[in-house]
Formats: structure tokens, C-alpha cells, sequence
């Protein structure tokens, strides 16, 4: 073994405290400033050298997060300061409540300045520090005494193994939260789920689980994060005198903070917090089960002081439960517009997440034999924001001793015909096509929905009664109807009969995407009826056309360029097609040169505000037809953000990043339109 030169030793260090920059700027400010290859090279340097040198091998090299062996069991740890809990709120009267007593405690009448955090659902650890480096890491435990899980925790990759500047305490104690991110416990499912290992319930019991494990190496395989939302025990400095400076300072030194947090003042403060959080709760990339609510100022939370095991300064605001408990009472074949079967439960109605649920879907005749619900089971179902509710498993214990297993029918159970599962697909489908009501009645939904020929007024129920009534056996025979004929209809008056035929009549002026999009050519979704609309351009173009030619579009593949040709070959589908057009169905021919010297041709192009002569749908057919892309956000890569009334914080992103703002009137110019 070569002695290790100083230049050597130099390198380690810069090594190790690149990779850490490069940690820090990826987790705590989420703005990585190289590509990960560029990382792993540096990753596998410092491997390499830490190879040829062992003794240069310090514990908090990046390389060491999996260290060490299993241990034998786990190791008590008492908390030096008692790990508390929250209060809980339910109810606006609960916050309000919670203000009171926290002014009355400090004498106040003053609005109090109050920090807002997601309650992140996951499980409490405590970290301890000594000189900069991790010394320590347990669990909450019962608040007292938790269990020593040091092993697990320097796994984590959000867990920096050394502080990052000087100006840290001697001793530092952080409290943060453990989780799984929804997509990481999806990711780990899928794959658990492959190698017919077991699959966890939830991401909390997943994070719960993965952290109890006595081999490090078991924890390192699962995508594990923490944010870290306060300060424990500390010795050797003093931090600041606002809980939101205290985060700050966390930050500097590399400990990540949760995201989504907010300095508010007052009641009014909080509840704007809640209704915020609540809307976005189901797009947030990890579960909350609420929001919690601290007293920002350290010196007012020391004369609040707590009570039991809960702050006087605190508060958790809860988000009505998402997971209950309930009986299924039957199991039914429901019929979607493609014939797919989905299995669906109906159920002993429960109030969850905010709303009474009574059926629940169970996918597909896999994931029903997979979780095995049988009529009479109790189950927990779930329901994630607007989500449709789920049936997450059954509890065997409660199962009644007479039940069987749930069989995919052989007949639909709507109209008769036959039901066939093509091999390795996981659908089950009823072969009537639009013989079949229940498959005719989803098309028409279809087709009159917003995105498709957007027929206002024409709803499911009616869709239902003018199947049911043999008015109406395709699409074609809508634009036929009188408002007589509608009028006759039950709970349906002249007027709305009237309306409905206007509205009728309005959407048959429509796009060549848009039309496309309506007939419900099985994997033509709005993004392919596009492609196909700007190849072909004309309706006559793409009935004559070959499978090969259509699977000259971009984006095409050959199984849906197959389903688009079949569709059209169809005798009954190209005998609605006829009666389309024959009711008059049409849309603005797009000329090739109109789109290649549109200036929207290939520009991203972001909507935001009301504009005052189209709608945002309108807006975006009209770009999409001249060849431009509409997108959700405004990034670098917007070419134009067209702005209308009450235009809101895509403006403000727009004019930091000097994106070029078009008003109305200049977009309508664009468009060759005027006002
Ligand atoms: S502060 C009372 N902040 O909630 C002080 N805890 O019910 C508690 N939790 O065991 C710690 N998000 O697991 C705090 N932003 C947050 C939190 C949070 C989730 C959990 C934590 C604790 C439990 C207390």
C-alpha cells in the first residue's frame, strides 16, 4: 500500500465536500447545478481512492452511508428534551379557539404572527449533531424514549452526514420528518408488487416500516426522505428568536426544511393557510393528514410554555380522515366507452375525506383477485383529494366465514354479448361495441364533453334517457332531435329542451381536432387527434388513407395508427361519420401554407386570465391549429404568454423571466382575427 501524500488527503476533502455542495444545492435549494452523471463521477473518484486507501475512510464520507452491519436489536434513547405532540383542530371554531387562549396567556390583543407548516404524514425523529457531524439518530418513541435508528437514518439522502458552514452549535439537536414521497412509494410498490414480494398499504406505513429494519441495507433500498421543522437541545450557541429564522438557519447549514410553509398573522392568517394547502393537497408530492400552526416568536412559546405532552403554542389542523372503514355490499361490472368491465363496490355509505363515498373502484379483474374483496368484506377505502375513492385492502380478520371469490362475468352484464380478455392485457371487454347501451351512452358522453364537441346542457342523465328511450342509437342521431321530441322527456322543460338543441347547433362549428378527438377511436386521446388533424388536414384525406401512411404522423405507433384505420374501415362508423357531415358537423379548413407562415407555427404559447371574445379552449384550438403548442406553466422555453383579464402570478413568472406578453387585441392580430 502506497503512504498517502497531503495532495492526497487534499483531494478526499475536496472530493467529499463537492459532492456535498452539489447534496445541498440538489435537496435543500433544489436547484442542482450539474447533470447527475457529472455527480456520479464524482462519486465514484472518491470510491475509487477510498479503495486504495481505506484508513482515509472517515464515517461521514458520502460514500458511507451504508456502513455498517445489521445490529442485533435496537438500542434505547432517551429524548434529552420530551419529543411532544400536537393539539388537534377540526373545525375554524377549534383555530379561533386556539387563538384565544394563546393571546389571553400572553395578555394580548394584538394579531399574533403565527408560522404555518405541512403536517407531513410520516414519523418523528430526533438527529443530534456533535462538532458538525451525525452522531445520533432515534425515533420518537413514546416522547421519552425513543429507539436508536442512527443506522437507518445515515442512509437517507436528505440527511447531510456533516453540517454544512462553521457557525453551527457544538451540540445541535433537529427534529424532523421521515417519509416516502408518493411517487417514491408507487416506484417501490411497482416494484415490490413485480417481484411478488409484499406491497405496502401507505406511504406513511412504508416510511414506518423501512425505518424499523435492523440491516441499513434494507433501508438504503427504500426511497426514504426528511424535512426538518425545528430545533431540539442545543449547546454551544444560541439560534435566533423566530421559529422562521430558525429554519433559515437549518437551511445554511444543509438541513433541508419542508416546503409549502408561510409566516401568517391572526386567525384569518391560518384558515387562509388551511382552505390554500387543502386545495393543493392532492397535488403535493407527499401525503399531509394537515397543517400545523406555531407561535413564530421563541420568547412569546416560552411564556405559553405546554401542558401534558402537548404545546400551548401549537396547534394541528387536520384535514377531514381519508381512510375509513366500511362493509361491501355488492360487487357490480360497470361498461365504459371502450367495453373495458371495471369491477366497482358499492358500499355501506362512510363520510371520507369531506364527502359521503358508497361505491369504490377495484380496477380490474387483477387487482381484484389481487386484494381479493368479496361481497360482505369490511374494507378500508380511501380517498385522495378529488381522486375517485379506492378500495385499499381488506381485513381478513372480519371476513364472514360464507363468502367466495369475485368471477369476471362471461357475458356483459349490460347487454349480453360476449366478454373477451386479450392475452397479457388486464381489461376484460364486452364485445357488442355500440350495440351495446352501455357502451353507446359512454361515447356519447364522450362526445359531447368539454374537450370534445363540448355540448352544454347535454348531460349524463339526459344521455341516459335518450338511450334508454331508443332516441338516440350514435352520435349522429343527437343533431337530429327536435325540441319537441326533447321537451317530451321526462323533468325536462321547453326551455332546457330548447337550449340543449341550441347548444346542439353551436358545437357542430368545431375543429378538425376536436371532431377527431369526439369519435372515441380507441388510444386517440386530444394530443393524437391533433397530430392527426395537422397531418391529414382533411377528413377525406384520413378515411382514404393506408395503415402505413398514418403511421407516417409523429407520434404514432403502429398498433393505434392500426386502431385509427380499422375505425374508419368500419361500415357503421363510416355511416355516422356520413350523417356528421350530413347534419353539417364541419370546422375551418387549415391550409398547409396558413400553418407554415402562421407566427404561432411552433411557438409554446401559455394562456392565462379571462379573455374577453374566447374562451381559454377556443384560444388554445386556434394555436393549435396554426401549428403552436399550449402550455400549463410559464418556463423559459414560453415563446408568448397571452394575458386577459385578472391574469394572475403566470404574469408576474412571465415578466421575471422576460417572456414576450401579448395582449388581447396583439394575439388576436397573430391569430389573423380581429376584435
Ligand atoms: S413539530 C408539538 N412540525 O406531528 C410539536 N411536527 O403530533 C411537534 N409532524 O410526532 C413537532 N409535521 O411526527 C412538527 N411541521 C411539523 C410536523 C410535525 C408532522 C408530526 C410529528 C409529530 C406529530 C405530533
Amino acid at each position: 500500500m502506497k503512504p498517502a501524500s497531503a495532495s492526497l488527503r487534499q483531494r478526499l476533502e475536496q472530493l467529499r465536500s463537492e459532492i456535498e455542495r452539489h447534496n445541498y444545492l440538489y435537496h435543500v435549494l433544489d436547484s442542482p447545478e450539474v447533470p447527475d452523471a457529472a455527480y456520479d463521477r464524482l462519486m465514484a473518484e472518491l470510491r475509487a481512492l477510498e479503495l486504495q486507501y481505506p484508513e482515509l475512510v472517515v464515517p461521514e464520507s458520502p460514500t458511507q452511508r451504508v456502513g455498517g452491519a445489521p445490529v442485533p436489536e435496537f438500542s434505547e434513547v432517551r429524548h434529552r428534551l420530551p419529543m411532544l405532540s400536537f393539539d388537534n383542530a377540526f373545525s375554524p371554531e377549534d383555530v379561533e379557539a386556539f387563538d384565544r387562549r394563546v393571546r389571553e396567556r400572553l395578555e394580548t390583543d394584538e394579531q399574533i404572527g403565527y408560522f404555518c407548516e405541512p403536517k407531513v404524514d410520516g414519523l418523528a425523529v430526533s438527529l443530534t449533531y456533535r462538532e458538525g457531524l451525525l452522531a445520533l439518530g432515534s425515533t420518537r418513541g413514546d416522547g421519552t424514549v425513543g429507539e436508536d435508528v442512527t443506522h437507518n437514518i445515515r442512509t437517507i439522502e436528505t440527511v447531510p452526514l456533516r453540517l454544512r458552514g462553521r457557525d453551527w452549535p457544538a451540540l445541535l439537536e433537529v427534529r424532523g420528518e421521515v417519509f416516502m414521497s408518493n411517487a417514491g412509494f408507487d416506484e417501490m410498490n411497482r416494484r415490490a408488487a413485480e417481484k411478488g414480494e409484499k406491497v405496502f398499504v401507505n406511504p406513511r406505513n412504508a416510511a414506518a416500516g423501512s425505518l424499523r429494519q435492523l440491516d441499513p441495507r434494507l433501508a438504503a433500498s427504500r426511497p426514504l426522505e426528511i424535512y426538518f421543522y425545528g430545533a431540539g437541545q442545543v449547546e454551544g450557541a444560541t439560534l435566533p428568536g423566530l421559529h422562521s429564522e430558525i429554519l433559515e438557519v437549518l437551511n445554511r447549514w444543509g438541513l433541508r426544511t419542508s416546503p409549502e410553509t408561510r409566516a401568517v398573522v391572526g386567525v384569518e392568517g391560518m384558515l387562509g393557510y388551511y382552505e390554500d394547502i387543502g386545495r393543493r393537497r392532492s397535488s403535493l408530492r407527499f401525503q399531509i393528514d394537515g397543517v400545523v400552526y406555531k407561535v413564530n416568536s421563541i420568547e412569546e412559546r416560552r411564556r405559553l410554555g405546554f401542558v401534558a405532552r402537548a404545546p400551548r403554542w401549537a396547534i394541528a389542523h387536520k384535514f377531514p380522515a381519508e381512510e375509513e372503514m366500511t362493509i361491501v355490499r355488492a360487487i357490480e361490472w360497470q361498461v365504459g366507452r371502450t367495453g373495458a368491465l371495471t369491477p366497482v363496490a358499492r358500499l355501506e355509505p362512510v363520510f371520507v375525506g369531506g364527502v359521503t363515498v358508497s361505491n369504490a373502484t377495484l380496477h380490474n379483474i387483477d387487482e381484484l383477485r389481487r386484494k381479493d374483496v368479496r361481497v360482505g368484506d369490511s374494507v378500508i377505502i380511501r380517498r385522495a383529494g378529488d381522486v375517485i375513492p379506492e378500495v385499499v385492502r381488506v381485513i381478513l380478520e372480519k371476513r364472514p366465514s360464507k363468502s367466495s371469490q369475485v368471477r369476471l362475468p362471461q357475458k356483459c352484464p349490460v347487454c349480453g354479448s360476449g366478454v373477451e380478455r386479450e392475452e397479457g392485457e388486464a381489461v376484460a371487454r364486452c364485445t357488442g361495441a355500440l350495440t351495446c347501451p352501455a357502451q353507446l351512452k359512454e361515447s356519447l358522453r364522450h362526445f359531447a364533453s368539454r374537450r370534445a364537441l363540448d355540448i352544454e346542457g347535454l348531460g349524463s342523465k339526459l344521455i341516459d334517457q335518450l338511450v334508454d328511450s331508443g332516441m338516440v342509437r350514435n352520435a349522429a342521431d343527437l343533431f337530429g332531435l327536435s325540441v319537441d321530441q326533447l321537451a317530451g322527456l321526462e323533468r325536462m322543460g321547453e326551455r332546457s329542451a330548447a337550449n340543449v338543441v341550441e347548444s346542439l347547433g353551436r358545437s357542430k362549428q368545431t375543429t378538425f381536432a376536436r371532431f377527431l378527438h369526439a369519435l372515441g377511436i380507441r388510444d386517440v386521446g386530444e394530443a393524437t387527434a391533433g397530430s392527426l388533424a395537422r397531418h391529414f388536414r382533411s377528413l377525406e384525406a384520413l378515411r382514404s388513407s393506408s395503415v402505413e401512411e398514418i403511421e407516417e404522423v409523429p407520434d404514432i405507433g403502429p398498433i393505434t395508427a392500426g386502431h385509427v384505420h380499422a375505425f374508419f374501415a368500419e361500415r357503421r362508423n363510416a355511416k355516422v361519420i356520413d350523417a356528421l357531415v350530413g347534419h353539417r358537423v364541419s370546422w375551418p379548413a387549415v391550409q398547409e401554407a396558413t400553418v407554415r407562415n402562421s407566427p404561432l407555427s411552433g411557438k409554446t404559447v401559455v394562456l392565462t386570465g379571462k379573455l374577453a371574445t374566447m374562451s381559454r379552449g377556443e384560444a388554445g384550438d386556434h394555436i393549435r391549429v396554426l401549428g403552436g403548442k399550449v402550455a400549463g406553466s410559464v418556463s423559459k422555453n414560453t415563446d408568448y404568454v397571452v394575458v386577459g383579464d385578472e391574469a394572475g402570478s403566470k404574469l408576474k413568472k412571465a415578466t421575471q423571466l422576460g417572456v414576450k406578453i401579448l395582449e388581447e387585441d396583439e394575439f388576436l392580430k397573430l391569430l389573423g382575427r380581429k376584435r
